[in-house]
C-alpha cells in the first residue's frame, strides 16, 4: 500500500501536542499494520495456549457483551471489541459516515477504498475498536436485496478489488477488517432459513471470488459466515466453504467469526472451522462443548486451532504490546471529513444529461426548488446494522443552500407524504356509520383460530408486536378490522407495512388489494383501489407476527392528494428543479428486501415536477436499480447518487454546478423492468420450500445481458460526464504466450471535451475457444484516469493465468483453455471500441 506520509507527519505533530500536554505517551504508539506470521510467533502463540485449560480455551471461542471477544488476563490478552460497519465505525457514538459500498464501488478507484479504509481504521483507532465489521462483499443479484447499499455490486472482479484495498486501508492502521458475510448471502428475506443452492463452479467464479481477493489480496484479518444455508449447510457449520475453500485452499490464518445469532449446532459449527461464535456463546459453550471434547466428537486439537487464530490475530496487529485506544487521533476527524465527501462525489453516477442541462451555471440560474423524501433530512446510508450516526450529516437541501444562498433562491418541499406519515394520518371507522374512530384490532391463535383479546386502535401506525407479548409463544394472527368512508370518489392509495418477521394481507370490500408472502420484513407496499364517495369501504388488514419483533402499519390516500401542490408551485416558479427519491432506512435496510418500484407516490412525484418544470434533475437515493418506466422517457437528467453518507448534500451541489466532474460508473447493470432481470424467476425461495436456486448460474448481470437478447436501460460500467473521452492504440504484449506469465494491455485514454475529468477504463477478456460455456466477456482490470481537456495519458493493465480461466469442475481447480482470447476496452460492458485477440498456448 501506498504510504501517505502527510498523514504520517500530522500524526506524529499529534503526537507531539499530547506529549508535551503530558498525556501518557502509551496512546501515541504509531500504529502498523498487521506483522506477517512468524515461526517464531507461532511459537509463542503455542505457548500460550498451552497455559489454557480446555474450558478456558472453549470460553474464548464465544463473544460477550455482543461486541467482544473475552479476556484472557492470565495469558495477557485484552478484552477485544468490535464495531459494525462497513459505512462508519458505527457502534460507539457519532462517527464518520462514508459512502455505502456500493456507492464506493461506482468511484472504480481502488486508491479511494484504501483511503476510506485508513480513515475508518483511525475512527476505529479512537474508539479503541480491533475487529471492524465491514467491508460487505455479497453479489448483487437482484435491486431487492435490502442490503445491496452496504455492498460492492455485481461484479467478482471490481468488488474483490474494491474490498482488499479496503482492507489494506483499515489494517495499516492496526485494526482488522472482517469481511463478510461468507458466503451466497444475496438477498435478505428469510435470512436465517434460506438455502442458497449454487454450483460449485458458479461459486468459485462469482460468490467466491471477491472473498478470495480479501483473503489473499487483502490479507483480511477475519471473516464473518452468513446466516444463509449454503447447498443445505448453514454458512456457520459448512466445512466444505470453511474449512477446505477458505482455511485450506486460500490459506486464511484469521478468525472466522459467525454473523450475530447465525450459529446453529455447536458441535457441527466447531467441526466446521467456525472459529469464534458471535454475539455469546450460545451453542459453542461449556455445556457443547466440553462433553463433545471429552467424547471425542470435537477433538481437542479443533479447538486449539481456533484459540490459536484468535491469539495469532492478536500479535499480529500488536494487540498484545499496546492500547488499542489513541487518544490521539479525533473522534471527529476533518481528514475523514475530505474522505468521505471525496467517496460522495466520486460515487455518483451520471445516467442522462439530456440537453446538457447539466452543470448548471450560478450565472444562470436565479432559484431552484429542491423537492422529495430524500432530500431533507439527510439520508447518509440505508438501515440495519450499517447505520452510522454522523456528526452533522449533510443534507441534498442543506447542501444546495450552503453552496447557494443567498445568490441563487432555494425552495424546498417534501412533495409527499412518507409512508409513516398516511399511517398516522388516516382517519378510520370502526362501523358503517362511523360512530367511532379507529379499526378494531383482535388477537387469534393461529391454530385454532380462537379469538383473543380485541381493541380499538386510532391509528395503525408502526403498531408494536411487542404489545402481544405472546406471539413469539404461540403463533398468533392479527386483524384490524372496520370501514373507510372516502369523502370524494376516485382512486386512492393504500400503504402497508410490516418489518420484522411477518407476513400480511390487505383486503378491502373482500378483495385483496396487498399481500406479502415473504417473512422476515419488507419494506412499504402501496396499490391503488378506486372508492365511491361516502360507500364504507371494509377493511380487513391481516397479519401473521412469527415473532413478537415486528410493526404493522397500514394507511390509505386519495390519489390526487398525494403530491403537495407546493411542490409543484415552486417547481414553477424555479428555473431548475431537483427530485431527491428513492429509498431510507425504512424502505431500504438489513432484515427485508425492498421493493424494485420506488416507494408508493414517488413516481408520481417526479410526473408531476417534471411536467411543471422542464428543467427537472432527479437523483436516486437506492442501494441498485429501480423502475423508472414511468418516467424516464420525460426526465432530462438523472444522477444515481447511492447512499452517498454524511457529504452527500456537498457533493451533490458540487456536482450540479460543475465543480466535480461526474466520473462514477455503475458497478451493477441497471434493468429496464424487473422481468428483464435473470433471477427474476428465482429470486425468492421455491414454494414449499426455503430453497434459492441461482438457476442463472454464471450469468448474473451483465454476463447475461451480454448474451441476450434483452439490453438493460443503462449497461453495468456505465457513466456520463461533463467532458468526453476516446480509447486508442491497443496493444497486448506478449499476444502469443503461455498464461503463466504475465500479459499486459497497453492503450491511450484521450479527454476530447473541453474541461477535466476523470475517465475509468474497463478491460473485459472473453474465450471464444473455450470447452465449456464462459460469459462472452467478464472484466479482468480496469484502471481510472484523470485527464486535462485535450490531453492524452497511456494506461497499462496486467492480466495473469487467473484472467483466462474458468473453474474446471473435473479437475477441482483453475483451467486456461489454450487458444485464442479477446481482449476489450471500454466506458462500460456495452461500449468496448477497442478489441484484440491474443493466443495462449
Ligand atoms: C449483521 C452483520 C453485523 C452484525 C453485528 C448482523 O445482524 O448481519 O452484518 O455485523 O449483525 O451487528
Amino acid at each position: 500500500m501506498k504510504i501517505d506520509t502527510r498523514k504520517i507527519l500530522a500524526r506524529f505533530r499529534w503526537c507531539g501536542l499530547l506529549t508535551s500536554a503530558t498525556l501518557l505517551a502509551s496512546s501515541c504508539v504509531f500504529a502498523q499494520g498487521p506483522k506477517p506470521v512468524t515461526p517464531e510467533m507461532r511459537q509463542k502463540v503455542d505457548a500460550l495456549v498451552q497455559k489454557l485449560t480446555l474450558e478456558q480455551k472453549i470460553t474464548l471461542i464465544g463473544g460477550e457483551d455482543d461486541m467482544f471477544i473475552k479476556a484472557m488476563p492470565s495469558i495477557g490478552l485484552p478484552r477485544l471489541k468490535m464495531s459494525d460497519g462497513p459505512l462508519g465505525v458505527r457502534t460507539w457514538g457519532p462517527s464518520t459516515a462514508f459512502a455505502g459500498g456500493i456507492g464506493l464501488a461506482a468511484s472504480w478507484d481502488t486508491k479511494l477504498a484504501d483511503r476510506v479504509g485508513v480513515m475508518l481504521g483511525e475512527d476505529a483507532r479512537a474508539r479503541g475498536v480491533n475487529f471492524l465489521l465491514g467491508p460487505g462483499i455479497n453479489i448483487y443479484r437482484a435491486p431487492m436485496d435490502g442490503r445491496n447499499f452496504e455492498f460492492f455490486g455485481e461484479d467478482p472482479y471490481l468488488a474483490g478489488q474494491m474490498a482488499a484495498n479496503y482492507i489494506l486501508g483499515v489494517q495499516s492502521q492496526g485494526v482488522s477488517a472482517t469481511v463478510k458475510h461468507f458466503v451466497a448471502n444475496n438477498s435478505e428475506f428469510d435470512r436465517h432459513n434460506v438455502n442458497s443452492i449454487v454450483d460449485e463452479r458458479t461459486l468459485r467464479e462469482i460468490y467466491l471470488p471477491a472473498f478470495e481477493a480479501a483473503v489473499k489480496q487483502g490479507h483480511t484479518g477475519a471473516v464473518m459466515d452468513s446466516y444463509n444455508l449454503i447447498n443445505g449447510e448453514h454458512a456457520t457449520q459448512n466445512a466444505f466453504l470453511n474449512n477446505q475453500v477458505l482455511k485450506k485452499d486460500w490459506g486464511f490464518q484469521g478468525v472466522l467469526m459467525s454473523d450475530w445469532d447465525a450459529t446453529y449446532d455447536g458441535v457441527a459449527a466447531a467441526n466446521a472451522g467456525l472459529d469464534l461464535e458471535m454475539p455469546s456463546g450460545r451453542f459453542m459453550n461449556e455445556k457443547t462443548l466440553l462433553p463433545a471434547v471429552k467424547s471425542g466428537k470435537v477433538p481437542e486439537a479443533v479447538i486449539d486451532d481456533k484459540v490459536r487464530r484468535i491469539l495469532l490475530t492478536a500479535m499480529r496487529f500488536g494487540w498484545l504490546d499496546r492500547d488499542q485506544t489513541d487518544l490521539s487521533i479525533p473522534l471527529l476527524n476533518q481528514d475523514a471529513d475530505a474522505v468521505a465527501l471525496q467517496s460522495a462525489e466520486e460515487g455518483a453516477v451520471l445516467l442522462k444529461n439530456e440537453g446538457s442541462l447539466l452543470p448548471l451555471n450560478k450565472q444562470t440560474v436565479h432559484s431552484i426548488a429542491v423537492i422529495g423524501p430524500d432530500s431533507y433530512p439527510a439520508v447518509p446510508g440505508g438501515g440495519g446494522s450499517s447505520t452510522v450516526t454522523a456528526f452533522a450529516p449533510v443534507s441534498f437541501m442543506g447542501g444546495l443552500s450552503k453552496m447557494l444562498a443567498p445568490d441563487v433562491k432555494v425552495y424546498w418541499d417534501a412533495g409527499i407524504q412518507s409512508p409513516q406519515d398516511i399511517f398516522s394520518n388516516t382517519h378510520w371507522c370502526t362501523d358503517a356509520t362511523c360512530s367511532r374512530h379507529g379499526l378494531t384490532e383482535t388477537k387469534y391463535i393461529q391454530a385454532t383460530n380462537q379469538k383473543l383479546t380485541s381493541g380499538v386502535n386510532d391509528h395503525v401506525d408502526n403498531v408494536s408486536g411487542s404489545e402481544w407479548g405472546d406471539a413469539a409463544r404461540i403463533p398468533l394472527r392479527v386483524e384490524w378490522t372496520g370501514f373507510y368512508v372516502p369523502k370524494q370518489s376516485g382512486v386512492y392509495r393504500f400503504y402497508t407495512q410490516g418489518v420484522g418477521e411477518t407476513r400480511y394481507r390487505l383486503m378491502v370490500d373482500g378483495k385483496q388489494v396487498l399481500e406479502e408472502t415473504h417473512h422476515e420484513g419488507q419494506a412499504p407496499k402501496s396499490a391503488i383501489v378506486t372508492l365511491r364517495a361516502n360507500k364504507p369501504a371494509q377493511i380487513q388488514f391481516l397479519v401473521w407476527p412469527m415473532t413478537d419483533n415486528i410493526t404493522a402499519g397500514l394507511g390509505v390516500i386519495a390519489q390526487d392528494k398525494l403530491i403537495d401542490p407546493e411542490a409543484i408551485r415552486l417547481a414553477k416558479m424555479a428555473d431548475v428543479a431537483v427530485v431527491n427519491v428513492g429509498f431510507g432506512p425504512d424502505s431500504e435496510s438489513e432484515g427485508f428486501d425492498r421493493t424494485f418500484e420506488l416507494p408508493g407516490g414517488q413516481d408520481e412525484l417526479i410526473q408531476a415536477i417534471t411536467a411543471a418544470n422542464p428543467h427537472t434533475i432527479v437523483t436516486l437515493t437506492a442501494g441498485g436499480s429501480v423502475d423508472t418506466h414511468a418516467w424516464i422517457a420525460n426526465t432530462p437528467v438523472l444522477l444515481h447518487t447511492w447512499y452517498a453518507g454524511q457529504e452527500a448534500g456537498t457533493a451533490l451541489a458540487k456536482i450540479l454546478f460543475g465543480e466535480v466532474d461526474p466520473s462514477g460508473k455503475l458497478p451493477i447493470s441497471f434493468e429496464k423492468r424487473i422481468e428483464d432481470n435473470p433471477t427474476y424467476k428465482n429470486y425468492y425461495e421455491q414454494t414449499g420450500t426455503h430453497d434459492v436456486k441461482y438457476a442463472e448460474g454464471l450469468f448474473v448481470g451483465y454476463r447475461y445481458y451480454d448474451k441476450s437478447q434483452v439490453k438493460p436501460l443503462f449497461p453495468f460500467g456505465f457513466g456520463l460526464s461533463y467532458t468526453t473521452f476516446a480509447f486508442h492504440n491497443l496493444t497486448i504484449t506478449p499476444d502469443k504466450a503461455s498464461p503463466d506469465s504475465p500479459i499486459t494491455v497497453g492503450f491511450d485514454v484521450e479527454n476530447t471535451g473541453s474541461r477535466a475529468g476523470a475517465e475509468v477504463a474497463e478491460v473485459y477478456v472473453g474465450d471464444p475457444s473455450a470447452r465449456v460455456e464462459r460469459p462472452i466477456k467478464e472484466l479482468k482490470g480496469f484502471t481510472r484516469v484523470s485527464l486535462n481537456p485535450g490531453e492524452t495519458k497511456h494506461a497499462t493493465v496486467t492480466l495473469n493465468r487467473r484472467s483466462f480461466a474458468y473453474w474446471d469442475t473435473r479437475t477441482e481447480g483453475w483451467k486456461v483453455d489454450p487458444g485464442k482470447f479477446v481482449v476489450y476496452v471500454g466506458d462500460s460492458s456495452a461500449n468496448v471500441p477497442l478489441q484484440k485477440n491474443l493466443t495462449l498456448q
